[in-house]
């Protein structure tokens, strides 16, 4: 019995000085170089502007007729959650008076097996989810989307068609 305890502490270590180089190296001057960013940490460098909202009111053309219209005001602090949901108190049936916002389309109200409920339908309660803001930033990538009439060639046209 003694001597399994006496050959595992061997073993132990025999392999320890291993173990030890290897977190020595992982830490000096051998080991990976982290990422540093463009300037020292020691600078007070002043933050890259962020873009701007567009916030003109003016509504946006849709380019296909299922896409949720965007939203041209700022909704920046607008809560939405179990408790409350600011976009409702303006664009909810009974407020649009008020606040001369376009009412939910009647889709908003519909559940997922189509029946037409009372009020906004919880899969359409978190507005954000398909509705966004713009703001002034360039496109990161190319988009080559076309819409229905510059398919066809029927731009132009009235009323499209
Ligand atoms: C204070 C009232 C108010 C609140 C709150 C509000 N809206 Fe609006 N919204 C309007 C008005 C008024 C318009 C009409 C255009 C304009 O004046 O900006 C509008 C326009 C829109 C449109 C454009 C509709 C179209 O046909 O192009 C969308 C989408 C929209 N809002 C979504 C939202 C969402 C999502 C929220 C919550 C995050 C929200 N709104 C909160 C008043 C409001
Ligand atoms: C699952 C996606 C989705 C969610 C969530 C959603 N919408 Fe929409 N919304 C749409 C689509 C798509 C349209 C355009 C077609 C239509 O009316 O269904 C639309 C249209 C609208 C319109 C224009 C209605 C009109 O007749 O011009 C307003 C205003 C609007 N949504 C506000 C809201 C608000 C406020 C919420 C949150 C309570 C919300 N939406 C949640 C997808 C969504």
């Amino acid at each position: 019995m003694k001597t399994r305890i006496l050959i595992a502490a061997l073993a132990f270590l025999a392999a320890a000085p291993a173990f030890v180089t290897g977190v020595v190296a992982a830490d000096g001057p051998a080991g990976p170089k982290l990422p540093s960013g463009p300037h020292p940490i020691t600078l007070d460098v002043q933050a890259e502007s962020t873009h701007r909202e567009i916030v003109d009111d003016v509504k946006n053309m849709r380019n296909y007729a299922d896409q949720p219209p965007l939203i041209p005001h700022a909704i920046r602090d607008y809560q939405i959650d179990l408790n409350i949901n600011k976009c409702m108190t303006c664009h909810d049936r009974r407020n649009t008076q008020g606040s001369q916002a376009p009412m939910v389309s009647v889709t908003h109200f519909q559940d997922r097996d189509g029946q037409t409920l009372g009020t906004v339908s919880a899969r359409r309660y978190f507005c954000t989810q398909c509705h966004v803001p713009q703001t002034d930033a360039k496109p990161i990538v190319g988009n080559s989307f076309r819409d229905f009439d510059a398919v066809l060639g029927t731009a132009g046209r009235e009323g499209g068609k």
